[in-house]
């Protein structure tokens, strides 16, 4: 939390539908309860570094006028919160209606759900509005807005309208679904721009950050860099966050004695029966009804397991009040029955279904109890349910059957990893998790375990807030045009009037276009003519500054008296040499010391990838991630050395699904630099390029040179642009004029 750190005095306002505050009115006094564990905690833990606060519903329908004062006293009071309240008509519409009979279906893959109603948006955006209202109350420039989840999609434009500098985050807790679910969507535009108003958006996996790209790109025709999307004359950066938990609660807990009290108990009814458990919130998107069924075949398919084994179903009753819940609850009831009335015995009740919410020291023995978790989401954001069993089984044990559409399972692959709607995949998945041994159990569990102890609430938040921090900062100016009738001619005035000219050229994209086969892309007679025409001008020095190796550029361009640079600056040939200089090799001390954390970041951010040390380099390998998820990461870590690497001799090479950062004690910015220092008279110095190993050499021109980046509405650090080569050719041909 560095940056966080640096600004103590910055303040963090949370926005989500709910406060982290359960408050109850029992007709005569409220009672307040605050809610431990996950996001609640990991904010609270970030008060000694930031002063901050809570925004959100307060939770109860209908408070009277009269009370809003007395929960709003408390709520400051005690847990730094502004409870906002809601008339009766208008949050039904915008929580039980649009919120979750609109948008909750529909991004978790139940179109068939989900309806589209003109009065719910309404209400959705009226209470988006008041939230904003509140918010403006109490915003001050400086601070930094953090919005949670679904309910609030609109609220980050309308901050940003009310207050244009203000820093905004925006985290979203569910899936967000692909372009052909989100198109359904009447108001699929209003929710993106909504979201657009923000500076970081974060999701839980990178499909879910994919689709986002993906939707913007075909609703509002804007693309994306490296997951920034430039929008409005703003940058937004885009990013996946996977949710962790407080691992520490979840895996010191045995040692709490009321727990172990609790064990006990649980123990002796338990018996000598093993223990399949499944804790979820009672929705339609957890497919508890298809593990009910994939029980039921289970213990069909395999009647030696009667009698040894008992399903515990925890399901706590949510959103109530909205129809699909209340028929899934119908079927669970109607379920649940049906199969302990076919199988049970007396003495066996093969499930016991708890339909209740359970305080945090009767959940954790069902956890540490468990053989194994069912975690069978039909679609879910993260799951939390499956982190914290495997967090609670302190000696390692335990099996846990993951679904392989809940985020979680891109870190949790070591699970046995299931379709939930095949039932006969989830049946075996029963028998192989009961049968596994020990040894096995714990060798799947190790990794998964470590790298939830790695990537734990409190980094997910600081990961979230130091990137919010940053956000605005990495709006370098984008280069202006040298095509501007004014700058082209002060380019030409100053070349013609130089004494000693200094040109560096980037080969490929900057003289040739980049095309597909590198071997192809040899330099044509015009390209030639073109070279020979500029080293023939006075006192002008042309070099080119290529990635290529030395053998090729000698081949191409060896017979013209034009310098040389080759592999990123490892090689250099001065004009009128035939004797190409390699550069030497200087190991810098602590390099790998000062980059390991740096790659670090970046293996517990893309499940699957790895990081090698070998002798000379590091290599931050990603074959097993995500393919797309992987080649992101690659261009973000690449982005992120440069500017690490910048003046040093490091070099990053990108190979097949590796990058490697080699000493190479090479660069062009310090073969660029070196040329530079023997010609210290050099009066006119122009640089072109358009890869982004040529920003080391625009890095290294003194003020006053030209530098120039070809691509057209790139960052970059150069001066101007041209669009293409063909413009560079044609500049270049005016300099012979
Ligand atoms: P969702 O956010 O969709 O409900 P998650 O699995 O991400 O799903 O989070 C559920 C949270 O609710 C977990 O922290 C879990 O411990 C808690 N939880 C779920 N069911 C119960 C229950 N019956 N009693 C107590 N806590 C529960
Ligand atoms: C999911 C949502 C949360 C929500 C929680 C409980 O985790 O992402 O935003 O708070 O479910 O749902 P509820 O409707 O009871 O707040």
């Amino acid at each position: 939390m560095e940056e966080a750190d640096n600004q103590k005095n910055r303040r963090l306002l949370i926005v989500s539908n709910r406060l982290p505050v359960h408050i109850d009115y029992d007709g005569n006094r409220f009672n307040y309860q605050p809610s431990v564990g996950g996001l609640a905690t990991s904010i609270s833990n970030l008060q000694d570094k930031l002063e901050m606060f809570w925004l959100g519903w307060s939770g109860i329908r209908d408070v009277e006028k009269e009370h809003h004062p007395i929960l709003i006293n408390a709520l400051r009071k005690e847990y730094n919160c502004l409870p906002i309240f809601l008339s009766r008509d208008a949050f039904d519409k915008y929580y039980d209606g649009f919120s979750n009979g609109c948008l909750w279906p529909l991004f978790h893959y139940f179109p068939q759900y989900a309806h589209y109603d003109p009065g719910e948006w309404n209400s959705y955006v009226e209470v988006n509005q008041i939230f904003s209202e509140k918010i403006m109350d109490v915003l001050q420039p400086g601070d930094m807005v953090w919005i949670h989840d679904y309910h609030l999609m609109l609220l980050p434009a309308m901050i940003r309208e009310k207050m244009p500098e203000a820093k905004i985050g925006f985290f979203l807790h569910i899936p967000f679904p692909s372009f052909e679910l989100l198109r359904m969507l009447p108001w699929r535009e209003d929710i993106l721009q909504g979201l657009l108003g923000s500076d970081l958006i974060g999701f839980h996996s990178y499909s879910y950050t994919r689709h986002f790209l993906s939707s913007v790109l075909r609703l509002l025709g804007v693309d994306h860099d490296f997951g920034t999307i430039t929008y409005n004359d703003r940058n937004i950066k885009v990013d996946t966050f996977p949710l962790g938990i407080d691992v520490n609660r979840f895996t010191n807990a045995h040692q709490d004695p009321n727990i172990q009290v609790e064990f006990e108990d649980l123990k002796k009814k338990i018996g000598d029966h093993k223990v399949i458990l499944s804790v979820d919130r009672l929705d339609f998107t957890k497919g508890i009804t298809e593990r009910l069924l994939a029980f039921e075949s289970f213990l069909d398919q395999n009647p030696t397991w009667q009698e040894k084994v008992v399903f515990i179903s925890l399901c706590v009753p949510s959103r109530v009040r909205v129809p699909e819940y209340q028929s899934l609850k119908q079927q669970v009831d109607e379920l649940v029955g049906r199969i302990n009335g076919r199988f049970g015995k007396p003495g066996w009740t093969p499930i016991w279904y708890l339909y209740r919410s359970l305080p945090f020291d009767k959940l954790i023995p069902l956890y540490q109890i468990a053989d194994v978790a069912m975690v069978t989401p039909l679609r879910d954001g993260m799951n939390l349910v499956a982190k914290e069993y495997l967090a609670s089984k302190s000696d390692g044990n335990g099996v846990l059957v993951l679904s392989e559409t809940a985020g979680a399972a891109h870190e949790l692959g070591e699970a046995i990893i299931i379709n939930p709607y095949d039932q006969k995949a989830m049946s075996d998945a029963l028998f192989k998790a009961l049968n596994m041994p020990v040894e096995d159990q714990k060798r799947r569990n190790q990794p998964m375990r470590k790298r939830l102890r790695r990537y734990d609430i409190n980094r997910w938040a600081d990961d979230f807030l130091n990137q919010l921090a940053m956000s605005q900062r990495q709006d370098s100016p984008k280069p202006s045009e040298i095509e501007d009738g004014y700058w082209r001619g002060q380019l030409m005035k100053s070349f013609h009037k130089s004494k000693q000219s200094l040109i560096f050229l980037d080969y490929d994209g900057t003289l040739m276009p980049i095309i597909k086969n590198p071997q192809d892309a040899f330099p044509d007679d015009v390209l030639k003519e073109l070279l020979k025409s500029l080293i023939d001008i006075k006192n002008t020095s042309v070099y080119i500054v290529s990635g290529r190796d030395r053998e090729i550029l000698q081949t191409w361009l060896g017979n013209l008296n034009i310098g040389l640079i080759a592999g990123h600056g490892a090689h250099i040939k001065p004009p009128f040499s035939q004797t190409w200089r390699d550069k030497e090799y200087s190991s810098l001390n602590g390099w790998k010391g000062q980059l390991i954390p740096l790659l670090e970041v970046y293996v517990d951010r893309t499940p699957g990838s790895e990081l090698e040390e070998k002798t000379f380099a590091l290599a931050w390998h990603y074959r097993k991630t995500e393919p797309d998820m992987g080649s992101l990461r690659a261009k973000e870590l690449i982005n992120d050395l440069e500017s690490f690497i910048a003046n040093t001799p490091l070099q990053i090479l990108h190979g097949k699904k590796v990058i490697e950062i080699k000493d190479s004690s090479a660069s062009k910015g310090n073969a660029v630099h070196e040329i530079l220092e023997a010609k210290p008279d050099a009066d006119f110095i122009l640089a072109i390029g358009d890869d982004v190993t040529d920003e080391d050499m625009f890095e290294a021109l003194p003020s006053g040179s030209w530098s120039i980046k070809v691509g057209e509405g790139e960052q970059s650090i150069a001066n101007y642009f041209l669009s293409s080569h063909e413009d560079v050719r044609v500049l270049l041909n005016e300099l012979t004029q």
